[in-house]
C-alpha cells in the first residue's frame, strides 16, 4: 500500500516538475498569426551612424497593408517613424554621404476608400503630380521635389548629395482618334512601354527644398533597375516589360551622361533575367543576379540564381561563387573587396563571403534558420532580418560581420510569438523510388506532438518551381504552416524537383514533366511518412498556391489519398494559361515547347483531361485580377467538379493579384475557410 503511495507520489512530483519547467504558453492563434509584422527593406548609413528599415503590416480598420518607413539610431538605440506610407515596391536608397534618404510614398492614402480608388482608375483626368521625397536624419524632415505626371519606377543617386537619377514612365495612353470609342488595339498599346530619366539636381535645401529636374534620356523600353557610374559617367539600366513575351526585353544597357544624344548600349544578350545591380569595390565590375528562363531554342539549362560580374573595361561575364550548390538570395560588396552573400542551401539561408571575384566561398558560422536580407557597412557593421521556425522575424544588428552569433535583435515587432507555443519542424528527407532522387522538405508537428506518430497529414506546396519552403517563421496567407500545425495537423511543405538550394541539375530535371515528376518526388514522401508511421494514411490532405496549385490539382487526378484539397491560383489547362498568363515564356520552357509543338505534354500534365478521376472535395481560390495564374483556371476546375458532384467551393478576391496584396481580410479569410474545410472534409478518407 505504503509502496503504491509512493510510486503515486513520485508520479505527481514528476507531473509537477515536468510542467513546472516548462511552463506551458499559450497556442498560437488564428488572429494572432494575421498580425504579424514582415520587414520590407533595410539599409545602414553609409556613416554607420543610422539604419532604416521598412515594416509591413495589416491594417485591419482600413482593410490595407501598412507600409512604414523608421529611422534607428544605433549608438541611442531609438528609433523614429519617417512614415507610414512608404511605396509599396520602390526602396528607399541613402544619398552617398548619408545627407539624405530618398523615396517615394504610396499615391493611394492610407485612408482612401476602394470606391476613390475606382474612380481614380477610370477618370481619365487624373492628372497627379508624383513627388520624389528626401529625409534628413539631421533634421527629420521630409522634402519633396515634384517630377510631373509621370509613374516612377526606380531611382538612384549619382555619386553627390545633390543629384540623383529618376526613370520614370510616360503615363499618357496613345491618342486614339474618335472613332475609335475607346477600342484599344492590343499589341499597339502594348508598344508605348517607354520610359525616360530625368535628373534631379538639388539647388538648395534650406528651409524648404528647390530642385532642378531634366529628362536626360528617352527609351524605348521600361525600366526595373539603375546605378550611376561615377568613373564612366555613365548609367547602367535592367530593361524590362510589363509581360514576359520576349526574353530580350530584359537586359543590361549603359546610357552615356557625357553624350545624351548616343543611344543606349545593349550589354547583355541572354535569357536571363538580372536583378539587383550593384558596383564591384573596384569599380570595373557591375554585379547583378539573375535568373534563367531558356526558350525552346536553346539547349542550355536553367540555372538557381547566380551571381555574376561583368567587367566594364573588356566586357567579359564571369559566373562568381560557382562552387556553390544552392541559390544566390541576396548579396552586399565592401569597399575592401569582400563580396557578403546569402546562400540557400537546403532549407536554410546562411552567411557567406567571396574574399575576391575568384575565390570560393567562406561561410561564416551564425545560427541554424534564415537570414534573408542583409546590409553591410564599409566598417563591416551588419544588419540582417534573421527568423526560424521557432524564434520570429527581427531584424538583428551586429558590429562586427566576423561574429554572427553575437548579432542582437534590435526590433521586437513580432515578440508576441516568442510567447507561444510555437510548433516545432525539422528536415525531412525521402527517396523517390523511381529515380532514386533523395527529396528533402520542412516537417511541421503539432504543439506538444514533436516526433509523436500517427499524425493527420496537410501537404502544403510551395509556388515557383523555382523556390523553396525554408527554415524560417514568416506567418502570412501563403507560408501559414505553423499556423496549420497549430491546428493541429502535421504540415509537410515539400522541396519537389524544381525549388532551388539542391544544385542547378536538381532545378533543371522538373522539364517536360513538371507535373509528373514533382507530384512522384511529393506523393514518395506521403508514403516515407506513413511507413515512418508519422502519418495516419487515413487523414491526408493536400494544398498549395501558385505552382502549389497547379501540384494541387494535378496529384488529386492521380490518387485518391487526399481526403481534402485546397487549390490555389492553380493551372488546370495550361494551353490556356500559357495563352493569358503574363510570364509564358516560363511555361514554353517547362513544356519544353509552344503548345503547338509539345501539345502532348501539355496535354498529359493538364488535369483538365483527368478531372473524372478526381474524388476529392476542393476549396479553391483566386484573386479576381490575378493575370500570373488568371482566375479563368479556377473557375474551369469549379465548373468541372461541379459536374462531377465533388464538393467545391471557389472563392474569388476582387481586385486581387497574385500577391493578394490588396485587402489583408483576402488573404485571412482564403486561410479561414481553408482550416474550415479541412476539418470538414479531411478526417473521412475516401478509401
Ligand atoms: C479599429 O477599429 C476598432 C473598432 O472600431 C477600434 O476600437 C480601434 O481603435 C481601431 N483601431 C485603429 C488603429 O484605428
Ligand atoms: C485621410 O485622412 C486625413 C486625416 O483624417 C484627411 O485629411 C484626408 O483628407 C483623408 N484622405 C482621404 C483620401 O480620405
Ligand atoms: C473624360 O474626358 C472627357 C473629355 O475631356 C470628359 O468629357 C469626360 O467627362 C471625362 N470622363 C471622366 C470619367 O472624367
Ligand atoms: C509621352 O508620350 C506622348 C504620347 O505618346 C508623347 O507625345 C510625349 O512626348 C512623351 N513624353 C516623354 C517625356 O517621352
Ligand atoms: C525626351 O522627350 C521629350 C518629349 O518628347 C523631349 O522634349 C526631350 O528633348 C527628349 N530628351 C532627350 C534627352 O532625348
Ligand atoms: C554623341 O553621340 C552621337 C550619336 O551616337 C554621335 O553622332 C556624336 O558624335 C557624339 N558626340 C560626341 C561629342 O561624342
Ligand atoms: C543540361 O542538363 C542535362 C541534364 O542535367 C545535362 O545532361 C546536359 O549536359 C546539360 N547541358 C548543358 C549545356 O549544361
Ligand atoms: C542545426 O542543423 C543541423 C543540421 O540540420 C543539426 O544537426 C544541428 O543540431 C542544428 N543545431 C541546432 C542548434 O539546432
Amino acid at each position: 500500500m505504503l509502496k503504491t503511495n509512493t510510486r503515486f507520489c513520485f508520479l505527481f512530483i514528476l507531473i509537477f516538475v515536468f510542467s513546472y519547467s516548462h511552463p506551458t504558453k499559450p497556442r498560437l492563434t488564428f488572429d494572432e498569426f494575421f498580425d504579424a509584422t514582415a520587414f520590407s527593406t533595410l539599409s545602414l548609413s553609409p556613416t554607420n551612424e543610422h539604419l532604416f528599415f521598412g515594416t509591413r503590416r495589416a491594417s485591419w480598420n482600413t482593410s490595407s497593408f501598412e507600409n512604414a518607413l523608421w529611422i534607428y539610431e544605433i549608438q541611442k538605440q531609438t528609433k523614429k517613424l519617417i512614415t507610414r506610407n512608404l511605396h509599396k515596391t520602390i526602396q528607399p536608397k541613402w544619398s552617398p554621404n548619408g545627407l539624405w534618404i530618398a523615396l517615394l510614398l504610396d499615391q493611394t492614402s492610407a485612408n482612401a476608400t476602394h470606391a476613390d480608388l475606382h474612380a481614380q482608375s477610370i477618370s481619365n483626368n487624373s492628372q497627379t503630380q508624383q513627388c520624389i521625397h528626401l529625409y534628413s536624419p539631421e533634421s527629420n524632415e521630409l522634402l519633396s521635389v515634384e517630377l510631373g505626371d509621370v509613374v516612377p519606377l526606380e531611382f538612384t543617386w549619382s555619386d553627390t548629395d545633390l543629384s540623383l537619377y529618376v526613370a520614370v514612365s510616360n503615363k499618357s495612353l496613345p491618342s486614339m482618334d474618335d472613332e475609335w470609342k475607346g477600342a484599344i488595339e492590343y499589341r499597339r498599346s502594348k508598344s508605348y512601354e517607354h520610359s525616360s530619366i530625368i535628373q534631379v539636381d538639388i539647388v538648395s535645401a534650406k528651409e524648404s527644398l528647390s530642385a532642378q529636374t531634366t529628362v536626360v534620356s528617352n527609351l524605348s523600353f521600361y525600366i526595373s533597375e539603375l546605378i550611376f557610374v561615377s568613373v564612366e559617367q555613365k548609367l547602367f539600366v535592367i530593361s524590362a516589360s510589363l509581360l514576359l513575351e520576349d526574353l530580350n526585353l530584359f537586359e543590361i544597357y549603359s546610357i552615356d551622361l557625357r553624350n545624351t544624344s548616343s543611344p543606349p548600349v545593349r550589354l547583355t544578350h541572354n535569357e536571363d533575367f538580372e536583378s539587383n545591380l550593384k558596383l564591384s569595390p573596384d569599380c570595373q565590375h557591375l554585379l547583378f543576379q539573375t535568373i534563367t528562363i531558356n526558350s525552346n531554342d536553346r539547349i542550355l539549362n536553367n540555372t538557381q540564381i547566380s551571381l555574376y560580374a561583368l567587367n566594364l573595361l573588356d566586357g567579359q561575364f564571369t559566373r562568381l561563387a560557382q562552387d556553390f550548390h544552392g541559390s544566390i538570395h541576396n548579396y552586399m560588396p565592401t569597399s575592401d573587396g569582400i563580396i557578403y552573400i546569402l546562400g540557400q542551401l537546403g532549407t536554410e539561408i546562411h552567411l557567406y563571403s567571396l574574399e575576391s571575384l575568384s575565390s570560393g566561398l567562406t561561410e561564416h558560422v551564425g545560427w541554424n534558420g534564415s537570414y534573408e536580407t542583409l546590409t553591410v557597412t564599409d566598417q563591416h557593421s551588419m544588419a540582417t532580418v534573421y527568423s526560424s521556425t521557432d524564434t520570429p522575424q527581427e531584424i538583428y544588428f551586429i558590429n562586427d560581420i566576423d561574429q554572427l552569433q553575437n548579432a542582437r535583435p534590435i526590433t521586437s515587432e513580432n515578440h508576441l510569438f516568442t510567447e507561444r507555443d510555437l510548433p516545432q519542424a525539422l528536415p525531412y528527407r525521402w527517396e523517390n523510388k523511381d529515380d532514386h532522387r533523395t527529396v528533402e522538405g520542412m516537417l511541421h508537428y503539432p504543439p506538444g506532438k514533436y516526433l509523436s506518430k500517427n499524425l493527420p497529414l496537410l501537404v502544403l506546396i510551395h509556388g515557383g518551381p523555382y523556390a523553396a519552403s525554408i527554415n524560417h517563421f514568416s506567418p502570412n496567407w501563403y507560408t501559414w504552416a505553423a499556423l496549420a500545425a497549430s491546428e493541429g495537423w502535421l504540415v509537410l511543405e515539400p522541396n519537389y524537383r524544381g525549388s532551388t538550394g539542391y544544385g542547378d541539375a536538381f532545378l533543371q530535371e522538373i522539364r517536360y514533366r513538371p507535373l509528373q515528376i514533382a507530384g512522384q518526388d511529393i506523393l514518395h514522401g506521403v508514403d516515407q511518412l506513413i511507413r515512418d508511421g508519422i502519418a495516419d494514411p487515413h487523414r491526408l490532405t493536400v494544398g498549395g498556391y501558385s505552382y502549389g496549385g497547379f501540384l494541387t490539382n494535378w496529384l488529386i487526378t492521380q490518387t485518391k489519398q487526399f481526403n481534402a484539397a485546397l487549390s490555389g491560383a492553380g493551372s488546370i489547362d495550361h494551353t490556356s494559361s500559357w495563352g493569358t498568363m503574363d510570364m509564358p515564356t516560363f511555361l514554353t520552357h517547362l513544356f519544353g515547347g509552344y503548345p503547338w509543338e509539345t501539345s502532348h505534354i501539355y496535354q498529359s500534365q493538364s488535369p483538365i483531361y483527368q478531372i473524372d478521376r478526381i474524388r476529392t472535395p476542393t476549396l479553391i481560390t483566386t484573386g479576381e485580377a490575378d493575370i500570373r495564374v488568371p482566375a479563368s483556371q479556377s473557375y474551369i476546375l469549379e465548373r468541372a467538379l461541379y459536374y462531377r458532384g465533388v464538393p467545391v467551393k471557389l472563392f474569388s478576391f476582387p481586385r486581387e493579384g497574385h500577391e493578394l496584396s490588396d485587402n489583408p481580410w483576402h488573404g485571412k479569410i482564403k486561410v479561414r475557410e481553408e482550416i474550415k474545410w479541412l476539418k470538414q472534409y479531411g478526417h473521412q478518407s475516401l478509401l
